[in-house]
């Protein structure tokens, strides 16, 4: 079976890095053709830099990682440093990084790579707003049919929103972004809050991160015990989510994730529920499925897969 082709569209964050961590160890399911920065959790030059902290711990200077929108297409921009620290990689002291941002923008990255690369052999994996993704689908209409599949993290239903009642962040902060996304007809796979609440960072988990010894699994075990304050002290969860892993832990073992193809529509209009994704579960209206909406996971198996994968490096 060959490797997945994918660009990794993020906004670290911790679970961001994780996410990118474990693609980076598993080269026989995943070839990361390029790493495309956007503003999210914290400010694009944070993102950018993020993003490039992590190849080189990863010891991946070679993947390139680009900059792209520094705000959402129409909203100002809303951002998480509650969530993930100042700089959004709070926890492990990891040095500034030394390899070079790719001087191209990472929205032109998305279109050459789509128009360069056959049709239908690239993936887009969104961990962070969908302003990228959305830009390049409204510059270049021709690449839409281009496109694999999109995996991505962002929405919720049964488990409502986390950064207003109704909307989950990543929707939240660029939702008409999502919009184009989610009506772009393209087939797309959805990490909702409604799964990744599932994979939480357990104390033996973290553990089991730390007792991986390597810069790789101490750093993670850091980077979870930083970004779990927030989610324990709101929900009273046992851990920090793995939110954006959910999507490469996907592409590895499918398997491990259960979820019904639905309709969703994000909120555009009203500010009282901005951002929501209003998901069909029940199949209540007329509206086509556009996704697979996944909402259960093997956590234990889930955090087998990554805490092998994370020890390779
Ligand atoms: O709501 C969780 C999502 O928002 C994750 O992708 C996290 O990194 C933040 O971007
Ligand atoms: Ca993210």
């Amino acid at each position: 079976m060959p490797a997945t082709r994918i660009i990794i569209d993020t906004d670290p964050g911790q679970d961001d890095a994780v996410a990118i961590l474990l693609a980076l160890a598993s080269p026989e399911e995943i070839e990361v053709l390029g790493i495309t920065a956007v503003a999210g959790n914290v400010p694009l030059p944070l993102t950018q830099r993020n993003a490039r902290i992590i190849c080189e711990l990863a010891g991946r200077r070679d993947v390139p990682v680009l900059a792209g929108c520094e705000a959402p297409m129409s909203r100002p921009l809303v951002t998480a440093e509650h969530v993930h620290g100042r700089t959004g990689l709070d926890g492990p002291d990891l040095p500034e990084p030394t390899m070079p941002l790719d001087d191209r923008h990472a929205v032109d990255f998305i279109i050459d790579t789509l128009r360069h690369e056959d049709a239908g052999t690239v993936t887009l994996c969104p961990l962070g707003p969908l302003t990228n993704i959305a830009t390049a689908f409204e510059r270049a209409p021709d690449i839409v049919d281009r496109v694999a599949r999109i995996v991505l993290m962002g929405g919720a239903y049964f488990e409502v929103g986390n950064i207003t009642p109704a909307a989950e962040f990543n929707i939240y902060v660029d939702p008409q972004a999502a919009d184009i996304v989610f009506r772009s007809g393209i087939d797309i796979v959805v990490m909702p809050l409604d799964v990744t609440h599932k994979a939480l960072v357990t104390q033996a988990r973290n553990d089991a991160f730390r007792a991986i010894g390597t810069p790789v699994g101490v750093a993670v075990a850091q980077m979870t015990e930083f970004f779990e304050r927030y989610d324990k002290e709101k929900y009273g969860s046992e851990g920090a989510p793995l939110h954006d892993p959910c999507v490469t832990a996907w592409l590895i073992r499918p398997d491990l994730f259960t979820g019904r193809r639905v309709n969703v529509t994000v909120e555009t209009e009203s500010e009282l529920t901005m951002g929501m994704t209003v998901a069909d579960w029940w199949g209540v209206t007329d509206r086509a499925p556009n996704a697979l909406f996944i909402g259960d996971i093997d956590a234990d198996g889930f955090f087998a897969l990554l805490t092998e994968r994370l020890a390779r490096l």
